[in-house]
């Protein structure tokens, strides 16, 4: 794909993928893609949290944030394919001892227009203590997945994980050997359950948050893009990050041979972005 629209951008070909990084307002980037006709297989994206990180970039109120994100949600959905996906990570902050609940109207919103397939914890290992008396360390976020319908490309083999099993060598020697009283206390019959090493992860998923200080204070662990790439891509695939941030969605996605467009609003980041991937490859890049 190439861009040729009206935002000062910047293409990088590496041997495993194309980066596309553009600098504007997402909101008016991605109505030009998709008059340009660009598709993506998926879209991953942190948005800027209302009424968060104010003083280092752009975020709205809460009361605006449920109908300005839907909107978004709607332009980026028009540019990805009837079988691609759209996560997108937040979490609402406490203010006065509440919950806010602008992530839960969004949700709604957005399920109004568009398949709520399932939501991630994103489990942290490294939580950091919010400084109320009265409130545990804030130790997971979500990650919401929107599709166009039921049916959308998914690869659960490309993000197995070791099995946690205890049952895992009695299961083996029951294996074929008959009715037993088995369960797990769901109505699943477990003398058909095969134990392997490798199995299906939950969506649960376990990472520290980034401790990279690469001048961007929003930085994803790349183990979260990594792993909705893998479950909903294939090389040579597309990949969309509206909020780009420091890039890490770009870098995930030529570290797994996909491609990448990228929108960044702030100039200051969008140059980081492109100096961050220009370190790709090279000894210790971040
Ligand atoms: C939570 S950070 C994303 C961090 C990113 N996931 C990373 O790993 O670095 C949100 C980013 O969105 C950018 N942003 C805010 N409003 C925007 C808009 N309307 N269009 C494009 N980018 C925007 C902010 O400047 C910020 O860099």
């Amino acid at each position: 794909m190439d861009y040729n629209g009206q935002y000062p951008h910047h293409k990088m070909e590496f041997d495993t993928g194309t980066v596309i990084v553009i600098n504007g307002d997402c909101a008016d980037v991605l109505k030009e893609l998709h008059e340009l006709g660009f598709k993506f297989n998926t879209s991953i994206t942190s948005p800027p949290y209302a009424e968060q990180r104010k003083d280092v970039y752009d975020s709205i109120s809460p009361a605006d944030f449920p109908q300005w994100y839907t909107n978004i949600s709607t332009d980026v959905m028009n540019v990805v394919y009837d079988d691609g996906s759209y996560f997108f990570n937040i979490k609402e902050h406490v203010d006065k001892g509440k919950r806010d609940t602008y992530v839960y109207k969004t949700v709604i919103d957005i399920s109004e227009k568009y398949n709520w397939s399932d939501e991630y914890i994103w489990n942290k290992t490294n939580p950091f203590p919010t400084g109320a008396k009265t409130r545990l360390k804030d130790g997971f976020e979500r990650i919401y997945q929107f599709n166009h319908t039921t049916k959308y490309k998914f690869f659960p083999d490309e993000v197995k994980v070791p099995s946690t099993s205890k049952y895992l060598e009695s299961e083996k020697k029951r294996k074929n050997k008959g009715e037993h009283n088995v369960t797990n206390g769901s109505s699943m019959n477990m003398t058909k359950r095969v134990a392997e090493d490798m199995v299906r992860p939950s969506n649960v998923i376990t990472c520290s948050t980034s401790n990279l200080n690469i001048g961007h204070p929003a930085v994803f662990p790349i183990d979260i893009p990594n792993f909705f790439i893998k479950l909903s891509t294939e090389e040579n695939d597309w990949i969309l990050d509206p909020f780009g941030g420091s890039g890490t969605t770009a870098l995930s996605a030529i570290q797994n041979n996909r491609n990448c467009v990228i929108i960044e609003k702030s100039e200051q980041y969008y140059q980081l972005i492109i100096e961050r991937l220009l370190q790709y490859g090279r000894e210790n890049y971040i």
